[in-house]
C-alpha cells in the first residue's frame, strides 16, 4: 500500500536522559530527502537546539536505511517540472537544516544503520561523530544516474577521504561497507549491527557529562581551523578560550583545578570532572 506521509511524519524523534533521538522516518522511501522531509528537519534541529532537557543530538534512520540520498522524484523532478525558483527554494531548505546541524550549539552523532547515498553526505559530514554498522552501506552514486555529486557530497569526500579513495569512491560509484568507510576516514568507527545503538548510546553519556559551554568551543574550533593557517588558528583558539570565559569558564576551569590539585577527586587525563 502507497503511504502518503504528512510532512509532520518525515521526521520522529524522542529524548531520553538527555539525548535526542532524531531519525529519518520514511522507511518505505529508504529515507530519501524530499522538500517535505527537509522542511521539518529543519524544524525539529531547531526546536531541540536550545532545549534544556537535550544535550546530544544522534541522528539516525528508521528501517533499512540512514538515508537514500535526496529524493530523486520529490527533490529533483518534480521541482525542475516546476522551474528555477522551485529549484533554488528545495535546495536552501535542504542546505540550510545540514549548515545548522554542521555548527551546532550541542555535539551530534550520526548513528548510520544502513544506506546511505549522495545527499545523506550533507547531514553525515554535519554530525561531529559518524558510528556506522559494519554492514551500512555507503555510496557516491550520482555517477551511476549521470550527474556528479553535489550538494556537498564532492566536498564532503575530498575533506574526510584520502584524495586517491575520494576520486576512486566518487568515480566508480561502488559502495563501502561501513569497515570500508571506517578504513577510509568517512565515518569515525564501524560497529557490528547488533551493537551499534549501545556503542551510541555510550558516546552520548559522555558526551553528556562533559562542560557543554567547552564542547560546544572544542567542536566548532577543530572545524574552523581545518581551514586556517597556523597561525590563524592560533590566534582563533586563544580568542575562543577567552571568549569561553563569557559562559562560566572561568569558574570551570578552577574548579575542575580544584578537584584535581587539591581535592584530588579525578585526573584530567583519566575522566571528566564533576561539572
Ligand atoms: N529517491 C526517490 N525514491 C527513492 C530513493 C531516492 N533516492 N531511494 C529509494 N526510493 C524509493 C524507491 O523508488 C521505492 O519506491 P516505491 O516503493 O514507490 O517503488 C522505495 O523507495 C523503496 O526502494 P527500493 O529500491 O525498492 O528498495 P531496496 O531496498 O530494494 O533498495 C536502495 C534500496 C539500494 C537504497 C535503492 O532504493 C536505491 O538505489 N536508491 C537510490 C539511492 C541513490 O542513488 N540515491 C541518490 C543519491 S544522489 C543524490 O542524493 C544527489
Amino acid at each position: 500500500p502507497k503511504i502518503e506521509r504528512a510532512e509532520e511524519d518525515t521526521v520522529a524523534y524522542t529524548v531520553e536522559d538527555g539525548i535526542a533521538w532524531v531519525k529519518f522516518n520514511r522507511p518505505e522511501k529508504r529515507n530519501c530527502m524530499s522538500p517535505k522531509l527537509n522542511r521539518q528537519m529543519g524544524k525539529v534541529v531547531a526546536d531541540l537546539e536550545f532545549r534544556d532537557d537535550v544535550k546530544v543530538l544522534v541522528l539516525t534512520g528508521e528501517g533499512d536505511a540512514w538515508s537514500a540520498g535526496m529524493d530523486l522524484k520529490e527533490y529533483f523532478r518534480e521541482t525542475e517540472a516546476e522551474g528555477l525558483g522551485a529549484i533554488r527554494k528545495a535546495q536552501r531548505e535542504a542546505y540550510s537544516w545540514w549548515e545548522r546541524l554542521r555548527w551546532y550549539e550541542k555535539p551530534t552523532i550520526a548513528m548510520i544503520n544502513g544506506w546511505c547515498f549522495g545527499g545523506g553526505y550533507g547531514p553525515l559530514f554535519s554530525c561531529d561523530i559518524a558510528i556506522a554498522a559494519e554492514d551500512a552501506q555507503f555510496g557516491l552514486s550520482e555517477i551511476n544516474w549521470g550527474i556528479l555529486p553535489g550538494g556537498g557530497a564532492s566536498k564532503v569526500a575530498a575533506d574526510l577521504m584520502p584524495l586517491r579513495k575520494a576520486l576512486y569512491h566518487a568515480m566508480m560509484g561502488e559502495n563501502l561497507t561501513g569497515k570500508q568507510a571506517e578504513a577510509q576516514g568517512l565515518v569515525t568507527e564501524a560497529v557490528p549491527a547488533a551493537r551499534l545503538h549501545a556503542r551510541v548510546l555510550e558516546i552520548a553519556q559522555a558526551l553528556a557529562k562533559k562542560d557543554g559551554h567547552a564542547l560546544r568551543a572544542t567542536k566548532w574550533a577543530v572545524r574552523r581551523v581545518a581551514e586556517m593557517t597556523y597561525d590563524n588558528a592560533e590566534d582563533y583558539l586563544i580568542r575562543t578560550q577567552e571568549a569561553l570565559h563569557n559562559f562560566g569558564g572561568v569558574e570551570a576551569r578552577k574548579e575542575a583545578t580544584r578537584q584535581f590539585l587539591d581535592e584530588k577527586s579525578f585526573k584530567p587525563g583519566l575522566g571528566t570532572f564533576d561539572t
